[in-house]
């Protein structure tokens, strides 16, 4: 069986950060979806949020990984889908917070304030941490509430 794959996407303010994560993800052997943008020509982020929250939500990918220059603008459209969980992360420790206690399924960085290095470090722990469920079930559960 093929394992799920992870969906990458940046606006121009992130794109290189992005290729440097894809590169990494795909030398760790992660599957990768590569949703774009591919060069410095300015785009609007919403536009690529959008595009990993629905490979998300028809089982392309299992994660998403998003990046914008500050990783705000593109964080806060992915969490316009009720079943996208999108940390934005700036180091470690919330990365593997993100997953052990919100179950975010998407991780956010800012392309112009985070360094290749930290980011790919982040990335690879947010993969490596599972949900812990218990309490933290009943609440991931009321994040899906609209309205
Ligand atoms: C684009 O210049 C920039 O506004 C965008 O990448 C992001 O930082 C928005 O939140």
């Amino acid at each position: 069986m093929t394992a799920p794959a992870i969906a990458l996407a940046a606006d121009h303010g992130g794109v290189d950060l992005k290729s440097s994560l894809l590169d990494a993800l795909t030398s760790a052997g992660h599957p990768v979806l590569d949703l774009g943008t591919d060069g410095p020509q300015s785009v609007d982020y919403p536009v690529f949020a959008d595009r990993v929250a629905a490979a998300i939500a028809d089982g392309r990918a299992r994660f998403g990984v998003l990046v914008c220059g500050s990783g705000i603008g593109i964080s806060i459209a992915a969490n316009r889908h009720a079943h996208i969980r999108c940390a934005l992360i700036h180091e470690e420790t919330s990365a593997r917070l993100s997953r052990q206690h919100n179950d975010a399924n998407v991780i956010a960085f800012g392309g112009r304030l985070m360094g290749p290095e930290l980011a790919r470090v982040c990335l690879m722990t947010f993969l490596a941490t599972p949900f812990e469920g218990g309490r933290h079930a009943r609440r991931v559960e009321m994040l899906g509430r609209t309205g």
